[in-house]
């Protein structure tokens, strides 16, 4: 499989000049390669062109039989020549840009896409998610805008200057078609070598962005038990490493461009050699040996600039293999697709199910069976660990059962049409997650355009009022990454509201209560009185005051369900 070969090392997944993958996830590549094979082209055209005319200006004026009268025409098309080439460089540079931002934007999409698909694991590696598909892939503007213009190049401009060398001057033309050839077979041995160091570098990167993430994330618990420091250490080790890894690629870049230099230097050295020598002996015209020299060193620029421009646009292509190693991880057959639906929530039933988090480990649950009828309010108890969250999991459809069933109305939960059962639970997690917004964003979250009045509401409800109004700027404060943040009672507040905004018919509420104060719990529970009153609720708790709202209690244990 491509997507094995391209594991490991970053470099290792680069196959050839060009990734046909690009192709696949960027459709903004097929239409800049196309444009670039035109622009060459041209480019390559006007090169010839613009030797010959010089060649022959140069040739008659040195001579003496012409003058600069005589040249005039051809120094005006030689101008034209010069200006057409800047235009073409113009709109090469131009349409690379665009094509690279396009390209980066349609893999970004095509990740984004694929991580939230149905089928797509939740084991995904944030930091290289992230370091890839942001600062990584913008690595790829040296790739589009230097490397692959100069692919095409590399092959029609040597092809094109050997030819018209040949035309003129055959012996000067085979010493060109002999030792080009010697700065890709140069190019090859130095481009394996630099995909190891760039697999190399990216592994680097990713440990340092793992290790920030980290750092950043449990900051306040590194400094409690005294680790701050050598956290830091650590990074700063990781940093050490990323930077000689970087030298360990500079060097190389550094190294095989004086080579290739060397290359194209000692070429056209013994290509001047030889119409020197033929010059003296008259076998060869004054003009042609102007046009064989100028043309000579053409045939080498664009190669050079391939190898200079591949150290460039390495790393990008590193960036865009590893997000291709993502979106090569197969999918999972996708459930809850096929639109199937019942009437209405109706009667819940929980059949031997059992769940197994991984070949060889314990069951978190095993066997359980229980049922729920319409507007009953089951609570959850039992003790921690004991696969509680694990159940409302199951009955989310977020966790696939090992074995067993979760039975909606008598049909398969796994059979019917996900989005349309989100859309009949309200749930509010043990651990809720607040976005980067304002309270009132983070509220609206439970339902799509809810309006202003039933959001104050949710609000009140869920005993947020007193806290918004403390804030600055109320509802509209900004919480999360950049703004205030809320206490673990607050967030949980947060999420009840949004549940109460969302107004399904099932409820999933996941100890709701369990960082409230009493008076703040006294509020919530008496609407989430309210809330249970017209829907069938499965609750787990542990407060006798929130299993008092429970109209009958399951208590979970490992190996099997007791009821009381
Ligand atoms: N994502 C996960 N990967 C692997 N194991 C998990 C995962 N989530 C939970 N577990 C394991 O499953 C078991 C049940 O976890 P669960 O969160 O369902 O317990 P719980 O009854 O809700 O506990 P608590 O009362 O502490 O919230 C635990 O032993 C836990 O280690
Ligand atoms: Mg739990």
């Amino acid at each position: 499989m491509a997507g094995s070969r391209a594991r490991g090392a970053g470099g290792e997944g680069r196959r050839g000049p060009f990734d046909p993958r690009l192709l696949h996830y960027a459709a903004a590549t097929r239409r800049y390669l196309g444009l670039s094979v035109v622009l060459g082209t041209i480019a390559t055209s006007l090169l010839v062109v613009q030797a010959w005319i010089l060649a022959s200006v140069l040739a008659g004026v040195i001579a003496g039989h012409e003058s600069l009268h005589t040249c005039a025409p051809r120094l005006g098309f030689l101008a034209a020549a010069i200006c057409l080439r800047g235009l073409v460089a113009y709109l090469a540079e131009r349409s690379a840009h665009g094509a690279s931002a396009e390209a980066k934007s349609q893999l970004r999409v095509a990740v984004v896409d694929h991580l939230v698909a149905p089928g797509c694991g939740a084991d995904v590696d944030a930091a290289k998610v992230a370091l890839g598909a942001t600062v990584g892939l913008d690595a790829l503007d040296g790739y589009f805008a230097r490397y692959l213009p100069q692919v095409f190049l590399a092959v029609a401009a040597p092809s094109a200057v050997v030819v018209a060398i040949c035309g003129i001057d055959w012996l000067s033309g085979i010493i060109v078609a002999v030792t080009v050839p010697l700065i890709p077979l140069f190019m090859i041995l130095v481009g394996l070598r630099t995909g190891e160091l760039i697999g190399a570098r990216q592994g680097r990167l990713d440990a340092l962005g793992r290790q920030f993430l980290d750092a950043v994330v449990a900051l306040p618990t590194l400094k409690v038990f005294g680790r701050a420091q050598v956290q830091a250490r650590a990074m700063q080790q990781a940093g050490d490493q990323y930077r000689s890894a970087t030298m360990d690629t500079l060097r190389l870049a550094f190294l095989s461009s004086l080579v290739l230099e060397l290359l194209a230097t000692v070429s056209v050295a013994l290509v001047a050699v030889a119409i020197g020598l033929r010059l003296l002996a008259g076998a060869l015209t004054l003009d042609a040996a102007f046009f064989v020299l100028l043309l000579a060193p053409e045939a080498y620029v664009p190669l050079r600039n391939l190898g200079a421009s591949y150290h460039a646009s390495a790393d990008g292509v590193a960036a865009a293999d590893r997000l291709f190693e993502i979106l090569e991880q197969p999918l999972a057959e996708p459930r809850g697709t096929s639109g199937a639906r019942v009437a209405s929530v109706g009667r819940l039933e929980v059949v031997d199910l059992s769940v197994q988090r991984g070949a060889g480990a314990a069951k978190v649950l095993d066997r359980v069976n229980l049922s729920v009828d319409p507007g009953e309010v089951l609570a959850i108890t039992g003790c921690s660990g004991v696969g509680k969250t694990t159940l409302l999991s199951c009955l989310l459809s977020m966790t696939e059962p090992t074995s067993g069933v979760v039975l909606v109305d008598g049909v398969p939960l796994s059979v019917l049409d996900r989005s349309w059962w989100f859309e009949q639970v309200a749930w509010v997690p043990q651990r809720p997650h607040l976005f980067a917004g304002t309270i009132a964003d983070n509220v609206a979250l439970g339902r799509q355009g809810a309006s202003w009045g039933a959001i104050t509401q949710a609000i009140d409800d869920a005993g947020l009022t007193s806290v918004v109004e403390s804030l600055p700027d109320g509802p509209w404060t900004v919480i999360g990454e950049t703004g205030v943040g809320l206490s673990v009672g607050e967030r949980q507040r947060v999420a009840l509201a949004r549940a109460f905004l969302r107004d399904a018919p099932l409820l999933l509420l996941d100890e709701p209560t369990a960082a409230l104060d009493g008076a703040t719990e006294a509020v919530v529970l008496a609407a989430i009185g309210r809330l249970v009153e017209r829907r069938t609720t499965v609750m787990v708790a542990h407060r006798p005051s929130l299993v008092r709202l429970a109209t009958r209690v399951v208590e979970l244990e490992p190996a099997s369900t007791v009821a009381r």
